[in-house]
């Protein structure tokens, strides 16, 4: 029999998280985020309105490997080790000699990867003597994170909620309200660029770029209250590496190496996960791993944006970041990926990408279903459309591997389960999408 499921013991729990901002060529370092008044390099200072002074640190370190405190370890052990598992139902369908392996971040109790930042996020925070946290979400998948994570630090957790996700998603509501959240539908009539939004666009989805708006506006004209992003910025990255570690050590254990890691990107944290810590074998080892971001075609940032400095949010209010964007006040199409539908990338994945370290690639949304599908059905767990690029591009990279008659490793990460995601299958599945 095959094994379709390496696990790892719960003392293998990663003790650093690895920090690859140490590791970029030394002519090529990262551009730094530009106050958004001044368009000088912003300092800890600036951020300091809205970040607490631990985040910043991380946010700006260039050490290689940052500890992970005992607390956020003894929390992240509810969940953590994550399982590596082989489709090998799914490479039997597909008849390929590829070696399909995925790293299973929905057994998390939100169902996703975020809880790995989230965690870390309100753990600083709480040390720090934050006593509110205000942040965005897209599918809901980072506000209910963050929702249990402050829950267990005893902060309070205030959520903006893309409007279109809010009625696509009403349990992913219901799960941030269970663990404690207070959740508005964004854009909402709580903050003046809300209502702004509201009064020129009365029918406004809401995007996360208008949500990130939003939570910024909250945290500065609310008492002892910080902002807490889910992804996109060098200390989320840095916190999802753990995903990565765990996976080297997995596929050590399955005897194998990957040929192509491959991750869907929304803001490049979840890719940045499982990517980084192989791309420092690349970097340092002389590794040859390709690494693969995955987008949707609606919203593709990274394969049809502009490498630039842009804002991060709707309304001009975060420092500029270099990074590859559709512009800040584009408002992608109802895709049912709402976790995809940021109009920018992590400054750092778009760095990697700009210097030929990282692959890009968009699928549309009826291919990613049919991959989404065909992997329930043979490997059982339903998918969450943003995890489902990255099943997408497994399946062809597979099928390509067929084509050249050789034994590919491919690694993917399936960042989480769709079972919140159901009225996306259901369209899907009645042919309505
Ligand atoms: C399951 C899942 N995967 C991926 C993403 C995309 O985020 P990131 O690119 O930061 O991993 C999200 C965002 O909400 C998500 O919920």
């Amino acid at each position: 029999m095959n094994l379709t499921h390496i696990s790892l013991p719960q003392q293998e729990i990663p003790t650093h998280w690895y920090n690859i901002a140490a590791d970029l060529p030394a002519d090529a370092p990262l551009p730094p985020p530009l106050h958004p008044g001044t368009k000088q390099p912003a300092t800890a200072a600036d951020l300091a309105a809205i970040f607490a002074e631990p985040i910043i640190e991380q946010e700006m370190s260039t050490q290689r490997r940052v500890k992970i405190p005992e607390e956020v370890r003894a929390i992240y052990a509810l969940w953590r080790p994550t399982p590596l598992m082989r489709a090998v139902r799914l490479e039997g369908v597909l008849q390929t000699p590829a070696h399909i392996y995925y790293k299973y971040e929905g057994a998390s109790p939100a169902g996703s990867h975020k809880p790995n930042s989230a965690v870390a996020q309100a753990f600083f925070n709480k040390l720090a003597g934050t006593r509110r946290l205000a942040t965005e979400t897209g599918a809901g998948q980072w506000g209910s994170s963050l929702a249990m994570a402050t829950q267990m630090f005893g902060i309070e957790c205030v959520v903006y909620m893309v409007k279109v996700s809010f009625h696509q998603k009403p349990y992913r509501k219901l799960l941030m309200q269970t663990w404690g959240a207070t959740v508005h539908s964004s854009p909402s009539d709580h903050t003046h660029y809300g209502q702004r939004v509201l009064r020129e666009h009365p029918d406004s989805p809401g995007s996360l770029g208008i949500a990130i708006s939003e939570a910024i506006e909250d945290t500065v004209s609310t008492p002892n209250t910080k902002y807490a992003l889910g992804s996109v910025l060098n200390h989320v990255c840095l916190h999802q590496t753990v995903i990565g570690e765990e996976a080297i050590k997995q596929m050590e254990r399955a005897g194998e190496y990957p040929d192509v890691i491959i991750g869907c990107a929304g803001g490049g944290s979840n890719f940045a996960g499982i990517a980084f810590p192989f791309l420092e074998r690349n970097l340092r080892d002389g590794a040859t791993t390709r690494m693969l971001a995955v987008e949707p075609a609606a919203c593709p940032s990274l394969t049809r944006g502009e490498l630039r400095y842009d804002f991060g949010d709707t309304a001009e209010t975060t420092p500029l970041m270099m990074m590859y964007t559709l512009g800040h006040d584009f408002v992608p199409p109802k895709i049912h990926a709402g976790g995809l539908r940021y109009h920018g990338m992590s400054p750092l994945v778009s760095h990697l990408k700009k210097l030929g370290l990282v692959e890009a690639r968009a699928y549309e949304q009826r291919e990613i279903f049919d991959a989404a599908v065909q992997f329930a059905r043979t490997e059982g767990i339903v998918p969450a459309p943003e995890s489902s690029h990255a099943v997408k591009a497994a399946i062809d990279e597979a099928i390509a591997a067929k084509a050249a008659g050789e034994k590919r490793v491919i690694l993917f990460n399936l960042s989480g389960h769709g079972l919140m995601d159901m009225t996306a299958y259901e369209a899907y599945l009645s042919g309505l999408m």
